[in-house]
């Protein structure tokens, strides 16, 4: 599959209903919402209430990045706010398989993200509840990082384990993301890739989109 998910991040946040309508009207697949406490990563993002303003204009499915502590608590209010799809940090979670049960019984799409450190291998026990796997490709915390060369090898390793737990389970790429490597992560195996500055700060984001997913 070759999805497509921007970060909203890299979007102008006096202008957020402008540019969640050009990627409504864009060739992409998912919106990427990020969420961050300044705990879990350094920075402070937004919370529920501008993603429940998200949801009244996105005309396509919320991935919501959550990177806060014991995301486990805040289960219930994303999927009020309007998640889609809610990614949680292998290293942020105390009880992992709860957390993902809990997202699936709310009736969303569940993910574990690991951070660039954090092996593949460390999924064998999950991933058979994950309908995504998402890896890191910069330390989270801010848009327009440099792209860490090492995910290539990452994507491989959980496209085989995918393969022989859990064949469904899609592999998204986030951090670094542009037309240099995008290419190149999804012959490597990604299903959906997460590009932030390569979108916001292109001339012309509905073709940058169209590119990325070529
Ligand atoms: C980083 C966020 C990313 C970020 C990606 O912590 O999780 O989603 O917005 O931005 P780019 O594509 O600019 O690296
Ligand atoms: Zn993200």
């Amino acid at each position: 599959m070759k999805l497509l998910s921007p970060s909203l991040l890299s979007a102008d946040f006096g202008n957020l209903q402008r540019d969640i309508e050009m990627l409504n009207a864009s060739e992409c697949d998912w919106l990427h919402v990020d969420v961050m406490d300044g705990i879990f990563v350094p920075n402070i993002s937004f919370g529920q209430p501008v993603v429940k303003h998200i949801k009244k204009h996105a005309r396509k499915p919320l991935d919501v990045h959550l990177m806060i502590m014991d995301p486990g608590r805040y289960v219930a209010d994303f999927k009020e706010a309007g998640a889609d799809i809610l990614t949680v940090h292998y290293e942020a979670c105390t009880h992992l398989d709860r957390t993902l049960h809990a997202i699936k019984d709310a009736g969303m799409k569940c993910g574990v993200v690991l951070n660039p450190h954090t092996p593949v291998a460390l999924l064998e026990d999950t991933i058979q509840i994950c309908d995504l796997v998402l890896l890191m490709s910069v330390n989270p915390g801010f848009g327009g990082q440099k792209f860490i060369e090492n995910t290539f090898d990452k994507v491989v390793k959980l496209k085989e384990l995918c393969e022989r737990k859990n064949p469904e389970c899609l592999i998204e790429v986030d951090g670094g993301v542009n037309l240099n490597n995008a290419s190149k992560l999804y012959a490597s195996g990604a299903d959906v890739l997460v590009a932030g500055n390569a979108v916001f700060k292109s001339q012309d984001p509905l073709q940058t989109i169209i590119d990325l997913k070529r």
